[in-house]
């Protein structure tokens, strides 16, 4: 592995080059209700959604997308995954470390998300770090899968 390869690992602002990474991490980690290479695209772009990247490397092995809303001090975790290669090594956790220490940073108070009830995973990720349910949407995904709510309030 080159010095370079080294430099570039961690976790950064994704750009559009990490595209087809995150394609492939979205594949291999949902049965459905994914996201295409043109809803990257656009959320890359978009002004009210930031997406960090953990890299080692050439190798992106996890995403967090956030989205933002004018007018409400929170942050959505709009979607997070860990490269199937990847799992059980801390690489989501990062993430959403970095991701809540950006949203404190851009005012906001508190970071919301919902996840599939079956999701055992997700859901012992977020509980371990402070994420309790507020509410639950029924049916919410593709195979009628209900979602919880869960929200953290972010230390000012
Ligand atoms: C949920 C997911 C993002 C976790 O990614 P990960 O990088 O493997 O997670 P980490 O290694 O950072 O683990 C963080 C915590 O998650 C929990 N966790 C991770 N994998 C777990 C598993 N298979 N079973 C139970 N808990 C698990 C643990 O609480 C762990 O904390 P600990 O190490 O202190 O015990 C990953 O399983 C994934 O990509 N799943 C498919 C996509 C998905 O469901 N995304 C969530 C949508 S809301």
């Amino acid at each position: 592995m080159s010095t370079n390869a080294f430099a570039n690992s961690g976790i950064r602002p994704a750009t559009p080059g990490d595209i087809a990474a995150l394609v492939a991490i979205e594949n291999a980690s949902f049965p459905g209700d994914r996201l295409d290479r043109r809803r990257f695209r656009y959320l890359l772009r978009e002004a009210n959604s930031v997406t960090f990247v953990d890299v080692d490397g050439a190798a992106v092995r996890g995403y967090i997308l956030l989205l933002l809303r004018t007018g409400w001090r929170g942050a959505r975790v709009y979607s997070i995954a860990t490269h199937p290669a990847h799992l059980g090594c801390g690489v989501a956790a990062r993430l959403l470390t970095a991701a809540e220490r950006w949203a404190a940073a851009h005012g906001c108070v508190q970071v919301r998300l919902e996840v599939r009830a079956d999701n055992a995973a997700s859901l012992a990720l977020f509980r371990g770090r402070g994420y309790v349910a507020f509410g639950s949407h029924g049916a919410y995904y593709h195979d009628g899968m209900d979602a919880l709510r869960l929200r953290r309030m972010l230390a000012l």
